[in-house]
């Protein structure tokens, strides 16, 4: 083996990280010897996930976080450098959706909370996360978007959120392509549905077990099913991958007409 799924020694901060695929990541790249800093805005339960991490002998940092907020972000990203001197990697996981809402059902509130959540933060933290890594001549830097499969293929009533998807997996390769030049690695997880805040909705809705049938491996997916392919997109495994989009999802992309 020439490359390593061993995190000692990388510090690597993950937006949204008080419930969800965050709070998930946070134990998992922490017990692959990582310093996590969680963010997001309920406090007590970063703090909660931040006790349980250190009790397990991992390394961990809660810092209040509003991706919504430029002055918040940045606060996070320089959080994470002021602590630590050095910012490893950054995970764009904070995610909302508006509702099972068509295009016409929307208004332009839930249009801007949810690209500004799952969009323009991700634009505004890598962007300063970027200058920061060359303010602090790190020599290099790694992000991580979590897009979704709504990426790719159409849905309906998931609108703005697929288009916000959509635009996110555009946006890591736009990114990787530019980024190649500080060094820094854009490269994005498109999980399938897992049940979470964000996929209730139509998880635990009577559509559910018809759209489950969709799922090539007939079942929804697990947190643990996403072990793998975060601890490789987090770490020098992924060292020559750049501009990637890994779908995680029992093969709902490949199902069949
Ligand atoms: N669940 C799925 O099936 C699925 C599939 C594909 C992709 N995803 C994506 O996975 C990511 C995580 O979502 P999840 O499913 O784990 O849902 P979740 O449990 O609702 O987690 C969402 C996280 O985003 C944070 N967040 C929302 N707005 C924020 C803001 N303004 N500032 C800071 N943090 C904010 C929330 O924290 P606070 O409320 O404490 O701020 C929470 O920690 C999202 O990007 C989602 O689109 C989910």
């Amino acid at each position: 083996m020439t490359t390593s799924f061993d995190l000692t020694g990388k510090v690597i901060a993950i937006t949204g990280a008080s419930s969800g695929f965050g709070h998930h990541f946070a134990g998992v790249l922490a017990s692959a010897g990582a310093t996590v800093v969680l963010g997001a805005r309920r406090e007590e339960k970063l703090q909660a996930r931040v006790r349980a991490i250190i009790a397990n002998g991992g390394k961990a940092l809660a810092v209040p976080l509003d991706v919504l907020n430029k002055n918040s972000i940045h606060n996070f990203i320089d959080a994470a450098f002021s602590n630590y001197g050095q910012l490893d990697v950054l995970i764009n996981n904070a995610g909302v959706e508006a509702g099972a809402k068509t295009y016409t059902m929307i208004d332009e509130q839930d249009w801007d909370f949810v690209m500004d959540t799952n969009l323009k933060s991700a634009w505004l933290s890598s962007k300063y996360y970027t200058e920061q890594v060359q303010a602090h001549k790190q020599g290099g830097g790694n992000i991580v978007m979590i897009s979704s499969i709504t990426d790719t293929r159409t849905i309906k009533g998931q609108f703005p959120y697929a288009v916000s998807k959509g635009a996110l997996t555009r946006m890591t390769e736009i990114m990787a392509l530019e980024a190649s030049r500080y060094k820094i690695r854009v490269n994005a997880l498109a999980p399938g549905y897992i049940l979470t805040d964000v996929s209730r909705i139509l998880l635990e809705s009577d559509a559910a077990p018809e759209f489950v049938k969709g799922i090539p491996m007939r079942r929804f997916g697990e947190f643990e099913d996403l072990d793998g392919p975060i601890l490789l997109l987090a770490s020098d495994a992924s060292r020559y991958m750049t501009g990637s989009v890994i779908a995680v999802d029992g093969g709902h992309l490949c199902a069949s007409l």
